[in-house]
């Protein structure tokens, strides 16, 4: 197991600094009451946990030409942006949102507003994949929504939610149906009533083509307005939600058919547009990376284009399981209200917060045990999962994405194997190496694995002799590494937020997309990676560099070197702890989900067009001056790139 000595031994040393850690607290209080000493440049391992959330850096960023540094330069402009543009009260709050949607808020929006302040919303801004996702529903009649969304209560895979008169009534089996309900419970006071079809797969459903979507979407624009007279307050009584005893309306079918196996590629195609890679053969895979891929090095450069299916669908198609064997995959052409936790970029699903999310199960949920500060942690990437991603047979597996990673990593597999990084020339400019032998490197800073076999038909003895399995690690033990791999599995990986919120550096891969998407920025706060997984040496060796004497065993052509960036991970992952105790909390799942419901009980509103918020904001200028935003977060180095 890789690193598992030095970490022994540093273990020894914090037990010896605990030791003396009584003396040293004395001798501590001693120096800040006779020097104003910065606390920073005071290291106590041992008390490391302890400190204060907001971390403080000691270090320099490498100032160097590499191309990621033009992208994490680039990340924190947008960020800096996005971090000063908040507004600062509810006047400026409905100002904008009336500006960049040109609707009036939902009504019960004043009342949102207090719940998200007082429960400390960084960016009451940042909702836009509600609206992205509840768009279309605008060129459908609501009482039609409402009636869909009462027929898919019965509906294959599908679970029903209700609320009625402020109360979570429905009692749909299953965890995903129960979490959910339990969670829209502590909101459901604030909602009207309303019919919410969740699905109970793992896959996304829904999949209109680009042509309807479009036309919705002409319709969703000519439709916008903002009324002087409008009520702030929803329409009660309305016909049409899920009655028991009422006779299903089987008109409304949902026209479900399974693509589970096939390739999706073929269907997705048509959700894409004319001149995307994805329809326009004239293009090939090259013209479609220069999309989202850097040309000096071939970094992501657009995380949402590295993840879009019209972008990378042609040369994924057989590189993803979820793209060529999913177990299972339901999808309709029609537009339908479908609540989905995950969806890729061609999917017209209505996302939420997942489930997962909302439960403490420790495969999930964040702990702090062994969370380290940077310097306690070994120099190696992590990955532990099972063979999960598709069904696995003898003359597919090779394909899939997670085996795919774990032959990628492995040194003896990758023995007589090059791959492309990049190497300072001995005039300090960065140079393609495109025949560099990853094995030692491997070897020296890897550990993945797989932890078990799972998914084969008819079974998984195809494996024998191709996997050694490894121990399966639970958080505290992935969190000894400085850098922990997200790659997909059926679909979106539940474990992304607590690598945002541990010490780790979370580098990610996937075609998924999730409710908080808009607020996570690919090089400020994770390391966006290719699903083809080809940058991924170009990355590791960026940041770990090839200067000790185990990596460095690799014939590097005369004169160069790949200095270690270390310091510039430790930044990116110090940043994005920081942000998910800001944007990724418990409480911003709540404040997500609350008004996703708000909107859509306006869009199933028969009124729709005549309801929400028109005021002008300053009745709550008060409150404002009460509960004050959470102060602007600050670059937490001086140093620029
Ligand atoms: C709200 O904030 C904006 C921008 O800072 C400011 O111009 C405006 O006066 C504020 N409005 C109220 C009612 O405080
Ligand atoms: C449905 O019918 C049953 C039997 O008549 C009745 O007990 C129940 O209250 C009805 N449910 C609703 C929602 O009206
Ligand atoms: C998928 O599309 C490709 C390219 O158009 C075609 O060659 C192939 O036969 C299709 N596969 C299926 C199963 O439809
Ligand atoms: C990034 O990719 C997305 C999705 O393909 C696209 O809509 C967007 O315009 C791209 N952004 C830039 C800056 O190219
Ligand atoms: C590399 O070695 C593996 C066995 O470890 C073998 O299966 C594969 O064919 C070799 N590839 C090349 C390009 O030589
Ligand atoms: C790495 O590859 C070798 C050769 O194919 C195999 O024997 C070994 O079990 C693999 N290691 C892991 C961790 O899967
Ligand atoms: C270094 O590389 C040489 C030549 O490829 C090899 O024989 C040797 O075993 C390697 N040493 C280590 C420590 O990996």
């Amino acid at each position: 197991m890789l690193g598992a000595t030095s970490f022994a031994g540093r273990r020894k040393t914090i037990y010896l600094y605990l030791a003396g850690a009584a003396t040293v607290i004395c001798f501590l209080n001693l120096v800040f009451l006779t020097h104003a000493v910065d606390e920073t440049t005071i290291r106590i391992p041992g008390l490391s946990l302890l400190r204060p959330a907001r971390p403080h850096l000691v270090g320099e960023f490498a100032r160097d030409q590499h191309p990621i540094g033009q992208l994490m330069k680039e990340a924190d402009r947008q960020w800096e942006q996005y971090n000063q543009g908040r507004s600062s009260n509810f006047s400026q709050t409905v100002a904008r949102y009336r500006a960049t949607y040109g609707r009036h808020p939902p009504p019960g929006f004043k009342e949102w507003y207090q719940f998200a302040r007082k429960n400390q919303v960084y960016n009451v801004d940042d909702f836009q994949q509600i609206h992205d996702d509840l768009r279309p529903f605008w060129a459908i009649p609501p009482d039609e929504i409402r009636q869909m969304a009462a027929r898919l209560q019965t509906s294959d895979s599908i679970a029903g939610m209700r609320i009625r008169d402020q109360k979570v009534v429905s009692k749909s089996g299953g965890w995903r149906a129960e979490t959910l309900a339990q969670s829209v419970g502590r909101l459901a006071k604030y909602l009207p009533d309303m019919d919410v079809a969740m699905n109970t797969m793992d896959q996304p459903r829904v999949m209109a083509t680009y042509e309807d979507i479009q036309s919705y979407l002409k319709i969703e624009e000519s439709t916008r307005s903002l009324p002087g007279d409008a009520q702030d307050q929803f329409t009660s009584d309305m016909p049409h939600f899920y009655d028991e005893n009422a006779t299903v309306n089987e008109e409304i079918d949902p026209g479900w058919f399974s693509v589970a196996g096939q390739p999706y590629v073929n269907f997705s195609r048509e959700s894409c547009p004319p001149e995307s890679p994805a329809r326009n053969e004239k293009l090939n895979s090259e013209d479609a990376d220069k999309l989202y891929k850097s040309s000096f090095g071939g970094f992501v450069s657009n995380f949402t284009g590295s993840t879009d299916l019209c972008n990378v669908g042609p040369v994924l198609g057989d590189k993803h399981g979820f793209l060529f064997s999913a177990s299972s995959n339901k999808i309709t052409r029609k537009l339908v209200p479908v609540f989905s936790e995950c969806k890729v970029s061609v999917n017209n699903d209505i996302l939420f917060p997942a489930n997962m999310y909302f439960l403490k199960d420790e495969r999930y949920f964040y702990n702090n045990k062994n969370d380290y500060e940077w310097e306690n942690r070994v120099d190696s990437m992590l990955w532990r999962g099972v063979t999960s991603g598709g069904v696995q047979v003898a003359d597919n597996w090779h394909r899939l994405h997670r085996q795919r990673f774990v032959k990628m990593t492995n040194a003896t597999e990758m023995n007589n194997q090059t791959v492309s990084i990049l190497v300072k020339d001995d005039k300090n400019h960065y140079q393609l190496l495109p025949d560099y032998h990853p094995s030692d490197f491997a070897a020296s800073h890897f550990d993945v694995g797989f932890t078990e076999a799972w998914g084969c038909i008819p079974d998984c003895s195809f494996y024998e002799g191709v996997w050694t399995y490894k121990d399966q690690k639970p958080f505290s033990e992935q969190f000894k590494s400085k850098y922990l791999v997200d790659i997909d599995g059926h679909s979106f990986s539940g474990r992304w937020r607590a690598f945002h919120q541990s010490r780790s550096l979370g580098i990610k891969a996937t075609i998924f997309r999730e409710w908080h998407d808009s607020r996570l920025f690919a090089w400020r706060h994770f390391i966006p990676m290719d699903n083809r997984f080809t940058d991924l040496y170009a990355l590791m060796t960026y940041f770990i560099g090839l200067e000790s004497p185990a990596a460095a065993n690799t014939s590097l052509p005369h004169g160069s070197m790949a200095p270690q960036h270390d310091f510039e991970a430790e930044v990116v992952a110090t940043q994005s702890r920081e942000w998910a105790q800001h944007a990724l909390r418990d409480e911003d799942l709540d404040i997500y989900l609350y008004l996703l419901l708000l909107e859509y009980g306006r869009i199933i509103d028969d009124n729709r067009d005549h309801i929400g918020y028109s005021g002008d904001g300053s009745e709550l200028a008060h409150f404002d001056a009460q509960y004050p935003f959470p102060p602007t977060l600050q670059p937490l180095v001086g140093g620029k790139l």
